[in-house]
């Protein structure tokens, strides 16, 4: 069997993050060396508690859970009380029932814990230990871990092989009419992963949108009736009935579940999943209206700036899915 690929995911455990974990230390193809948490989707104090969670379940407790930034680099935001995604109930208030992601995934307690060191500080030490062009690194968050181990110890940087990220986008975008979530919530960090001159896949919200899952697809994963199946598809329908609603309600949403997070994992073993083009991005810092949204430069125009990262416009589906539906399956025989 060829030598698995060593990955170290960062997470906002999140709703599509979970699904990603789960697909990632699922896969035969993979080795995930630890998992790095952030907040995001939900607070710090969640999203790792919903890391360990998902970990049980995928009875990996051989895999070392960190926590990570609490907040953003600079912005004083605090992006899980704003989660664009909340829709009114019946009675006009809010719930979570609505919401893509809530405090807790449908998953019991776990008694696993994360471990003492902090993400930024392991991440730094596992890096600067490897060989050069080890690591593959998967952030489906803010990406803040990443920054402050970059700027912390840039010796770090050649022993990275490439980062596959979730976030950004070109013509898609929430949660503000500029940026996508995870760039949202920490811009300045995302900024400082592009000027490493590490090679970057951006899986961006243009891409995930277009990779969209049906109730068909939710069926066909339920039925391989794992534990881990299992709570994918719930995790998928759930998505689906909040993206129906949002339409129903008039509000601006996709066709389908976007899982987002799990295409990002997908495209490291995979990366003709993504239509990529190869670009110079850049990510403005500027606290206006435009903060955090990604600015591509597909064609030099009109400033010559380098390309630094490999853009993914929109993603083969039928690809996305066989490969989620064989490795949840693969790994329930
Ligand atoms: C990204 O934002 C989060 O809500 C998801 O987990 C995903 O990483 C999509 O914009
Ligand atoms: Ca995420």
């Amino acid at each position: 069997m060829a030598e698995k690929r060593k990955i170290i995911l960062d997470v906002d455990t999140g709703s599509d993050d979970a699904v990603a974990i789960c697909a990632a230390l699922l896969s035969e193809e993979l080795e995930v060396l630890g998992i790095c948490s952030v907040g995001g989707n939900v607070e710090l104090k969640n999203t790792t508690d919903n890391t360990l969670r998902v970990v049980e379940l995928c009875k990996r407790p051989d895999v070392p859970v960190y926590r990570g930034a609490e907040l953003p680099l600079v912005s004083t935001l605090e992006p899980w009380s704003n989660q664009a995604q909340v829709l009114p109930n019946k009675e006009g208030t809010h719930d979570q029932d609505n919401a893509v992601h809530t405090d807790h995934l449908p998953l019991p307690p776990t008694t696993l814990k994360a471990q003492d060191k902090s993400a930024a500080v392991w991440l730094i030490e596992t890096l600067l230990s490897a060989g050069d062009g080890e690591i593959t690194l998967v952030p489906v968050g803010p990406i803040t871990n990443l920054a402050l181990a970059l700027r912390a110890d840039p010796r770090i940087i050649p022993k990275i092989k490439e980062i596959v990220l979730m976030g950004g986008a070109n013509n898609v975008y929430s949660p503000t009419q500029a940026a996508e979530f995870n760039v949202w919530c920490d811009p300045e960090a995302l900024e400082i992963v592009l000027q490493s001159g590490v090679k970057i896949t951006m899986v961006s919200l243009d891409a995930t949108s277009h990779a969209c899952l049906t109730w068909e697809q939710a069926k066909a994963i339920r039925d391989i009736g794992s534990p881990a199946a299992l709570f994918c598809a719930e995790l998928i329908e759930h998505r689906l009935r909040v993206s129906e609603a949002a339409l129903a309600g008039g509000k601006m949403g996709v066709v389908g579940a976007a899982l987002h997070d799990v295409l990002a994992v997908c495209a490291v073993l995979h990366p003709e999943v993504l239509r990529t083009e190869h670009v110079s991005c850049h990510v403005d810092v500027g606290h206006g209206y435009a903060y955090g949204s990604t600015l591509l430069n597909r064609n030099y125009k009109p400033i010559d700036m380098p390309k630094n990262c490999w853009f993914a416009y929109s993603a083969d589906t039928e690809l996305f899915f066989g490969w989620l539906y064989e490795t949840l399956k693969r790994a329930a025989e």
